[in-house]
């Protein structure tokens, strides 16, 4: 019988070697044809033991080409694998629907084209972080943008939640075609933040996770306003932690009160009507 196609894309977490999931480990070893699109060349090589077939997303980039028709050229090379019936399986680092439009896309036109598709979580930045840097997203909330896209578009900014922001690298970059931006970009960056209610003397925090179990991950702490000086690369994700405490919404918790006795006192609680002015805002 014909085999049918199928894609997976599967995380292998930040830290070499560290990261993977069974789950992530068995579709590698399976897959009929593996892709790897991962962060640095000791990752691809470390992969190429468990598959020594593995084909490399990496050489679809080059400077000065859009990012987007790199992506649309890996999605076609993995697509023309499932039609010929294989089992494929695409590699990102960290998690594979994190900040990555390549698995999602090629997800999706897998199950378009009638095939089966899933993805695995993997281990993302943001996990990193979340331990290296002792947050937990809860506390005040946590609000995570991409750089460029704080700038090309106006966003409301919370500043008394936790805000992430990714690829500050490339902040700025139109073309989708440059491998790194420089200060004047992130000057603009900064202005958008002390706009939103961030001081320019806020501590802000360069973070990048580690990525080999020797190494310990960079975590700088900066006035906002040296984050145009700073040196930023392409695996450096923003931290920034609140600039302002929440405010008590006490119009809400009266109301919540108000409930809580009419329960007490025996009824259903659903006697207060519904504010609709307060959905409206
Ligand atoms: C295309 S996204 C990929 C994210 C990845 N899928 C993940 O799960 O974390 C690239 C961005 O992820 C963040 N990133 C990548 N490597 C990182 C690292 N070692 N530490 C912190 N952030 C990192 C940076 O913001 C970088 O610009």
């Amino acid at each position: 019988m014909e085999s049918k196609g199928s894609f997976v894309a599967v995380g292998l977490g930040m830290m070499l070697g560290a990261h993977l999931s069974p789950r992530s480990r068995s579709e590698i070893e399976q897959a009929d044809a593996v892709f790897a699109l991962v962060s640095d060349a000791i990752v691809e090589l470390w992969l190429q033991r468990m598959r020594p077939d593995l084909r490399s997303l990496q050489p679809y980039y080059a400077e000065g080409k859009r990012r987007t028709d790199s992506y649309r050229e890996m999605i076609d090379a993995m697509m023309a694998e499932v039609r010929a019936g294989r089992r494929v399986c695409g590699v990102f680092y960290g998690h594979p629907g994190v900040f990555a439009q390549v698995p999602h896309h090629a997800v999706a036109r897998a199950r378009a084209e009638g095939f089966e598709a899933e993805m695995q979580p993997g281990i993302s930045a943001e996990d990193c972080l979340y331990a290296d840097l002792g947050v937990d997203p809860a506390t005040y909330g946590c609000q995570h943008y991409e750089a460029s896209q704080l700038l090309f578009f106006r966003r409301r900014l919370d500043p008394s939640a936790y805000l992430v922001i990714w690829q500050i690298g490339l902040t700025g970059d139109r073309s989708l075609a440059r491998y790194g931006t420089g200060p004047a970009y992130r000057r603009l960056l900064i202005e958008r933040l002390v706009e939103a209610g961030y001081p320019p003397e806020h501590e802000v925090v360069i973070y990048e996770a580690a990525t080999l179990p020797i190494a310990t991950p960079r975590i700088e702490r900066i006035p906002l306003s040296g984050l145009a000086a700073a040196d930023v690369r392409l695996q450096s994700t923003l931290a920034v932690p609140p600039a302002r405490p929440m405010v008590r919404d006490e119009a809400m918790l009266a109301r919540i009160d108000a409930i809580d006795a009419s329960i007490r006192a025996g009824e259903s609680g659903d006697a207060t009507p519904l504010d609709v002015r307060s959905l409206e805002s």
